[in-house]
């Protein structure tokens, strides 16, 4: 059978995706450690709430699953299906939402939107605009990365897991190509 393979490994913190190599950024252990941080902190602020946590599909999907078994609250869970990124390496600047994936009602919920990567703001600053619509009693970002060098808009955005540089990144949820998104840590592509 032909390799079909898009991801191969390199070296120990270093893989091949679609050719290009990826270093590893922040580990297994780091990106645990951050994220229980923050599930602490979303579990004392919002304690008897219970918030509706909405994850921005597909990035999110490790980050919101990981973020979820650390939370000591009740709490509810809905989706997104947002992209911007259309396959290549920058945001094309173009948000295109897939309608039909959410089910929760969200007026006066206390709602948390849980993204992998804020990176120039223009995904977030529509999604958090089309919630306000429907008037939820409050309405904070959690984001495992953020980008500030690339922002083309200013959103507020609450919990902040790491801040990076503007390359590149896959793994934890995110992809080259959809390839890379099961990756357990977070990867950089390499400097030439
Ligand atoms: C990525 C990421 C965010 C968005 C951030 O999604 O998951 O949702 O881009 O970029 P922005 O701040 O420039 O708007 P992508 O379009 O790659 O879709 P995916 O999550 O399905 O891979």
């Amino acid at each position: 059978m032909p390799d079909t393979s898009n991801l191969s490994r390199f070296s120990d913190t270093s893989v091949l995706c679609r050719g290009e190599r990826f270093e590893v950024y922040i580990d297994q252990d780091g990106i645990r450690r951050r994220v229980a941080e923050i599930g602490e902190e979303i579990s004392l602020r919002y304690a008897g709430r219970n918030p509706v946590l909405i994850g921005v599909l597909h990035g999110a999907c490790m980050f919101l699953a990981d973020l979820l078994r650390v939370l000591t609250i009740d709490c509810e869970v809905d989706f997104r299906r947002l992209s911007s990124y259309e396959g290549g390496t920058t945001s094309s600047g173009r948000i295109v939402e897939r309608e039909g994936v959410a089910r929760i009602d969200l007026s006066g919920r206390h709602v948390i939107v849980v993204e992998d990567i804020v990176d120039t703001g223009l995904t977030m600053a529509y999604l958090t605009e089309r919630i306000k619509e429907q008037g939820p009693a409050s309405l904070r970002i959690a984001t495992l990365l953020h980008k500030p060098e690339a922002a083309r808009v200013h959103v507020p955005i609450d919990y902040v897991g790491f801040r990076a540089p503007n390359r590149f990144l896959i793994g934890y949820g995110m992809d080259y190509e959809q390839t890379g998104r099961h990756l357990p840590e977070i990867y950089i592509r390499a400097e030439e």
